[in-house]
């Protein structure tokens, strides 16, 4: 099943999410051998960052809460990764993200130097300039750090979208104004709490931290169905895919790819195998092939 995607071929449609794996390469390259066509980074920031203390990520069953807080080596930290990454044999999305248009200004440029396939940038990180307000809740603040981003990098540019937005049709459409060539949707919901009622303490040593896996599925179908209906890029579906099913679902509220994260876990490392196969299968017992459902849930009833 090879997909295009911005002018690459793609083994089929299956994406790694940002921030599960690392950034190590012989990982990376074991996601692409158990069937993922295109592998995303975990998001690099401008300046070495811990993260914050564990626990950081708890398993609620039905998903998984985090706040891993963004770790990261540093963007100018990264020779070894980046040298190893060099020879890779998959496609690669590098991931940024910055407190400021300009931290992810100097972030997306070195790491466009390095020559991943994509450059995804995370818009659902604490926007210092702005006490710490999400630069992708708002359609100016969303346009604003995309244009500057793309006046400095050579590679095609995708944007990923929290749904915490109040419109993430809005936010998607001002990006595409401001030169995004597609868009990533979703990154985490919440933020949660988990309460621990023997200790009385929040579990997460951060207290507060956001959901993913499968009970956070209809929201990401949701975003995905508005922002299908406000762009005419592609878009990269994910929030709670598990299943061939899922990923079908998520195809037709309007997503030309689709990411896995926490399925992972649920699953093994070759759940984009497993999923890819399903895919496959119910594509093929209802007679269809991936384009003919891209969007299938729009069509007037
Ligand atoms: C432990 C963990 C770390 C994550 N780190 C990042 C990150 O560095 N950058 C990013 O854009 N998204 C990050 N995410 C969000 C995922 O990429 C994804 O958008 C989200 O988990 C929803 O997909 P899922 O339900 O398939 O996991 C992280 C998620 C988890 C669970």
């Amino acid at each position: 099943m090879t997909i295009q995607f911005l002018g690459k071929t793609l083994k089929n449609p299956m994406v790694l999410a940002s921030g599960i794996l690392g950034n190590n390469c012989d990982i990376l390259e074991r996601v692409h051998e158990n069937g993922c066509g295109l592998v995303t980074m975990k998001s690099i920031g401008p300046e070495p960052r811990d993260g914050h203390k564990n626990p950081s990520v708890i398993d609620l069953g039905h998903g998984m809460i985090n706040a891993v807080g963004l770790p990261s080596p540093g963007v100018l930290n990264m020779e070894n990764e980046w040298d190893d990454l060099k020879n890779r044999n998959f496609p690669l999305i590098a991931s940024v993200y910055g407190g400021s248009v300009r931290e992810y200004q100097i972030v997306a440029e070195f790491v466009s130097l390095k020559k991943p396939d994509f450059i995804e940038i995370n818009i659902s990180c604490p926007n210092s300039e702005k006490h710490g307000m999400i630069f992708g809740v708002n359609p100016q603040s969303s346009h604003d750090v995309v244009s500057a981003v793309k006046k400095v990098i050579k590679v095609p540019l995708i944007v990923k979208l929290t749904p915490q937005a109040l419109d993430i049709g809005e936010v998607a459409s001002a990006c595409e104004d401001a030169g995004a060539n597609a868009i990533c949707a979703i990154n985490t919901v919440g933020p949660g709490m988990v309460i621990d009622i023997e200790s009385k303490m929040p579990v997460l040593a951060f207290k507060r931290g956001g959901l993913s896996g499968p009970m956070i599925k209809p929201v990401a179908i949701r975003c995905v169905f508005d922002v299908y209906k406000a762009v005419n890029i592609p878009i990269i579906g994910l929030g709670g895919i598990t299943t061939g099913k899922d990923a079908i679902e998520i195809i037709m509220a309007g997503a030309s790819l689709v990411g896995i994260g926490s399925a992972i876990r649920y699953r093994g490392i070759d759940v984009f195998k497993k999923v890819a196969l399903e895919m496959e299968t119910w594509l093929k017992d209802h007679d269809l092939c991936m384009e003919e459902i891209i969007g299938a849930a729009h069509r007037e009833g």
